[in-house]
């Protein structure tokens, strides 16, 4: 059963549940943590929430099957979000939008979207993801495309007289973190032909969707040890031909659009660019106008659990967007590699004792902790500032554990949100189905593990923080 946070709170009497109040500061004789802790230790799980029963072509109908992203929510729990919380033509944001989950199903719910990410590739995969294109136009391309390609290879490889003189410069790059990657020559030469032909394509929207495509093959074409959270060389990998993987990949997302070019309102798919706005950028620093925002649906990083930058290095050389990954992790929440540290203090007891606990046992994870959490608060400041008066906000997190200490994210994110002047309208406590848990992995290779050789703990439950600009 669902259970409101409200409810809870009101029977204890306390000022939690008045939504009129603004400044829980003022409530000295209140302790906000204690208060908040208890809260959650007795939240009842809404099993309604954990969708456990749906299939993998379910949760990837539409474009969301055309990229893999680590921890990408699923669109039934967005979608569900934003028909509880908002209304028709509302705007809603996602300022960590990944590979665009909630921006499809706002637009596909006919509200307008702004997503904003710091990540290039999450950029480019969500403009692919939200931009239907009509299918016969894009079954053309293809068509021309793929024969572009076999047509050179012959020429150029088997040295047989082709049937056209096709006219493609194809990509070599000079950057040895691409040879550690692709060691083989003939697949470095193969994927830099694909993306010479991509560069010759003008249409910005069909151009994007070959590029991700692209960035979507990379891994499996080189020697990355798949299914693994740190770049890790798998060497003995059996090499999957890029031309065959391509071609399997563009076929699928075909249908993708197509499904997405049917469902998409007329009225959105006409007048795109009034709906939509993507944005690489800082969710400290939002591109948004105040008090416009209906509605935040969003999913933050974790403090140090995936490298955003490092997963998706094979895609910035590629691409270009970075020669240096060193660099390329620049302004990433959550990350451990962090050259600056902030002076500001965390408006959250639960986060000071966290801290301490931590310190204990590693001074280099408190710090990023510690960081992690001023982070944040400065994004659920910024996020203050673009909702309107009433507008609300779906964040989805989850608690974890390091070095045995509890990271109490949810606890903390309410107790800083409640600092800053949102009240709670609702947290629900979801379970994550066990085929879709985020695995517990060594914190060295990256690889599963289990939960008790690992310094690094998930639990099987998220919360859903739904709250209120008053
Ligand atoms: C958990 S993922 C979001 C996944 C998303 N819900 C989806 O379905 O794909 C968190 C995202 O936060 C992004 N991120 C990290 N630091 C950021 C920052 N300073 N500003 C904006 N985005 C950031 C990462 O690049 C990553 O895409």
């Amino acid at each position: 059963m669902s259970m409101l946070f409200d409810d809870i709170v009101k029977k204890k009497y306390s000022c939690l549940s008045n939504s009129k109040i603004k400044n829980y500061q003022t409530f000295k004789d209140i302790n906000l943590k204690e208060e908040i802790l208890e809260i959650f230790n007795t939240l009842a799980e809404d099993s309604s929430w954990s969708f456990e029963n749906l299939s993998r072509k379910e949760t990837s109908y539409v474009s969301h099957g055309y990229h893999r992203y680590p921890a990408k929510f699923i669109p039934q729990l967005a979608k569900r979000c934003i028909l509880s919380y908002s209304k028709e033509n509302e705007i809603v944001c996602d300022p960590f939008m990944g590979c665009g989950t909630s921006l499809v199903e706002a637009l596909v719910s006919e509200r307008k979207a702004i997503g904003v990410d710091i990540n290039p590739v999450a950029w480019l995969i969500t403009m692919a993801k939200t931009t239907p294109i009509e299918p016969i136009r894009l079954k053309r391309e293809v068509n021309s495309f793929l024969s572009d390609i076999y047509s050179y290879k012959s020429l150029k490889y088997n040295k047989t007289k082709p049937l056209i003189q096709i006219d493609i410069k194809p990509v070599t790059l000079e950057n040895e973190r691409i040879k550690y990657w692709f060691p083989q020559e003939d697949i470095r030469k193969d994927l830099g032909l694909i993306l010479g032909r991509i560069n010759k394509i003008e249409d910005e929207n069909i151009k994007n969707f070959f590029l991700c495509a692209f960035s979507q093959i990379l891994k499996n074409c080189s020697v990355w040890l798949m299914k693994s959270i740190k770049p890790t060389r798998d060497l003995k990998k059996k090499i999957v031909s890029p031309f065959q993987s391509f071609r399997k990949h563009i076929n699928y997302m075909m249908k993708g659009n197509e499904e997405l070019y049917r469902i998409m309102p007329k009225k959105v798919k006409e007048n795109l660019k009034q709906f939509l706005i993507i944005e690489k950028g800082d969710a400290r620093k939002l591109p948004i106008d105040s008090n416009t925002v209906s509605l935040i649906v969003t999913s933050p990083p974790y403090v140090t659990s995936y490298e955003y930058a490092d997963l998706h290095q094979l895609t910035a050389l590629w691409l270009q967007y970075t020669d240096d990954i060193t660099d390329f992790r620049e302004g990433f929440i959550g990350s451990i590699y962090k050259r600056d540290f902030l002076q500001d203090k965390i408006k959250s007891d639960i986060a000071e004792d966290i801290i301490i606990q931590l310190e204990k046992k590693s001074k280099r994870l408190s710090l990023a902790v510690n960081k992690y959490f001023l982070e944040m608060q400065q994004c659920f400041k910024e996020m203050f500032r673009v909702l309107k008066e009433g507008g609300k906000t779906c964040i989805v997190i989850g608690n974890t554990e390091l070095k045995k200490v509890k990271i109490l994210n949810a606890e903390v994110f309410v107790e800083i949100m409640l600092n800053l002047g949102y009240t709670v309208h609702k947290i629900i406590k979801r379970r994550i189905p066990s085929k879709i848990l985020p695995s517990t992995r060594d914190s060295k290779t990256g690889r599963f593990t289990s939960n008790l050789k690992s310094d690094r703990v998930s639990y099987p439950y998220e919360y859903i923080l739904v709250m209120e600009k008053p």
